[in-house]
């Protein structure tokens, strides 16, 4: 075999190549395990010592210029293919890893109470932080002589005097009653706002999940037996509740409702304030004023709410001690939820 001969075909040849099959038949005619390279070097042995050398280094460079045709088409065919695969860009290169978020604490607490309602039959419904003077006050029988209704208690809009920031979700009571039909069971989460100073355990706007159910026969001990289950589910089945006799004007009776301690478990201690028990919500059965209101009547429907803070229910559950720290945005905080 004439080198020169097998030269002159091969740069015919590579012009012809024009896919990665022929490109890949031309490799293995020639640089194959049984190539015409592989019999030109077998052959070296049988040659004269004078003629070896020489013979050798042309062997040689032909695979160099083989080699260097093949990377050179190759190279060729799969830029026309695929351009991500061109040898500036290196696919094998390790990508830039994103840092993923999570949901915030507060996020976090307000979902779980909402399933475990949900869970209960509840549907979530919304209602504007930006509510009216009647659907967060009169609609809710809160008298005009009531100091939640004072400019200090509470955020007037300045230019509209019959709206407000809304200072709990209890309004949406008033809606939903007005828009929906019963029976009702119905759970609202959402910002509130109240011109309280900021410190440890008080903010201008914090977080609260309200709840009622209205039906004809619905009684005290369903409030009960709703606010047991949820109790059990959020903190634990050891947990014990009690109801406190209160006043809240859209409910009658009203009671506030306790959890015993879950740091002491009721014995007493710096948390609970000796008391071994911790207040968690303000609930009671829907004043009859309030049905009357909205349209629906007392005489055949009765029902119950509840409205609890979901700031609260968190710090209880994760034993943070600082309200501020849920709105600072430290991650050194969020990161540990
Ligand atoms: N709206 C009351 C508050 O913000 C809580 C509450 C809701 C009490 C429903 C009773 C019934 O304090």
């Amino acid at each position: 075999m004439d080198i020169n001969i097998i030269l002159a075909e091969i740069d015919l040849e590579i012009n012809n190549i024009n896919s990665p099959e022929n490109l890949e038949q031309f490799r293995l005619k020639y640089l194959g395990r049984k190539g015409i390279v592989a019999q030109l070097t077998a052959t070296i042995p049988t040659l004269s010592q004078g003629e070896r050398a020489s013979f050798g280094q042309q062997v040689n460079a032909l695979k160099n210029k083989l080699s260097l045709l093949l990377e050179e088409k190759q190279r060729g065919n799969s830029a026309n293919n695929s351009p991500r695969e061109s040898a500036s860009f290196d696919i094998g290169m390790p990508g830039i890893v994103q840092e993923l978020g999570h949901l915030h604490p507060l996020t976090q607490v307000t979902e779980e109470i909402c399933t475990i309602f949900n869970r209960m039959g509840f549907s979530i419904v919304e209602g504007p932080e930006i509510e009216s003077e009647y659907n967060n006050f009169t609609g809710l029988n809160i008298p005009l002589e009531h100091p939640s209704r004072e400019a200090f208690d509470t955020f007037y809009l300045k230019d509209y005097s019959k709206m407000l920031l809304r200072s709990h979700t209890s309004p949406v009571q008033v809606r939903a009653m007005k828009d929906r039909k019963v029976p009702l069971a119905i759970i609202v989460p959402g910002r509130v706002y109240r011109p309280d100073a900021v410190d440890a355990s008080h903010s201008f706007m914090f977080h609260q999940v309200e709840g009622f159910m209205v039906d004809k026969g619905i009684r005290f001990s369903d409030l009960k037996g709703v606010l047991e289950e949820f109790s059990k589910a959020i903190f634990g089945k050891d947990i014990k509740m009690r109801f406190r006799p209160h006043f809240f004007p859209f409910t009658e009776p009203s009671a506030e409702v306790d959890i015993s301690c879950i740091i002491c478990k009721g014995i007493g201690c710096s948390v609970c304030g000796r008391k071994g028990w911790l207040e968690i919500l303000g609930s009671g059965m829907i004043h009859p004023n309030v049905f009357n209101h909205v349209g629906i009547n007392s005489k055949e429907y009765t029902g119950f709410a509840f409205g609890m803070g979901v700031e609260r229910i968190a710090m209880l559950k994760y034993g943070i001690n600082d309200i501020r720290l849920f709105f600072e945005n430290d991650l050194r905080f969020l990161r540990q939820f």
